[in-house]
């Protein structure tokens, strides 16, 4: 049995997972350190479709967001993942594991047609999304940009992040 649990997010853990998600990607070659504010525009928003910590004892040790994806074609039921962090001293562990694979459970069961992620294919291969699907971004990101789908439909739609992932990228610039 592992040390943490997998929770969803209650009122009063906003700023700890503040605190997770700007440590996490303080260091980030890619990041512009504007994860935290993603995260509290997209709950602004109400587009926190799924907000999870990991957490042991009071102490939280990650969290993982999924939110609604447009797709070009209005096929409902995509979601996106992201952003996922947990504290750099105990990355390594099977956080980041169990709690992308306990959101991508309850996403499922939630009746989900699937989940998109951008981010390293290493990292997200792992878990089964996969790159060069019909379903795709455009722009200079599209490489990093992969595709879970939880049947066998995967539509040929160009997607739209929520919004909180522009206007937080925005507003920190
Ligand atoms: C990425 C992150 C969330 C993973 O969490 P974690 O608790 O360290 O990961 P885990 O220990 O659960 O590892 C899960 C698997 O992913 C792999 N993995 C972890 N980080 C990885 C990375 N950056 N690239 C490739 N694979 C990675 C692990 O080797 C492990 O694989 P395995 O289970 O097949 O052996 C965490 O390292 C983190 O917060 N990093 C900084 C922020 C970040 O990069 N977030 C993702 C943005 S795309």
């Amino acid at each position: 049995m592992s040390e943490w649990l997998i929770r969803s997010e209650r009122p009063g853990d906003e700023p700890a997972i503040h605190s997770v998600t700007k440590a996490a990607f303080a260091d980030h070659p890619h990041s512009q350190g504007t994860e935290p504010a993603i995260i509290e525009a997209l709950r602004a928003d109400g587009d926190l479709t799924l907000s999870l910590v990991a957490e042991a004892g009071s102490t939280i040790l990650g969290h993982a967001a999924f939110s609604p994806a447009h797709l070009s074609g209005d096929e409902a039921g995509w979601y996106t993942l992201g952003p996922v962090a947990v504290l750099p001293e105990r990355q390594g562990q099977g956080i980041g594991r169990s709690l992308i694979e306990a959101g991508l459970t309850q996403m499922r069961a939630a009746g989900a047609q699937g989940v998109v992620v951008l981010g390293e294919p290493d990292l997200y291969g792992r878990f089964g999304f996969r790159r060069g699907t019909a379903l795709h971004i455009d722009g200079p990101l599209a490489s990093y940009f992969q595709v879970l789908p939880f049947g066998s439909a995967v539509p040929a739609s160009t997607v739209a992040f929520a919004p909180g992932f522009a206007s937080a990228s925005a507003r920190d610039r």
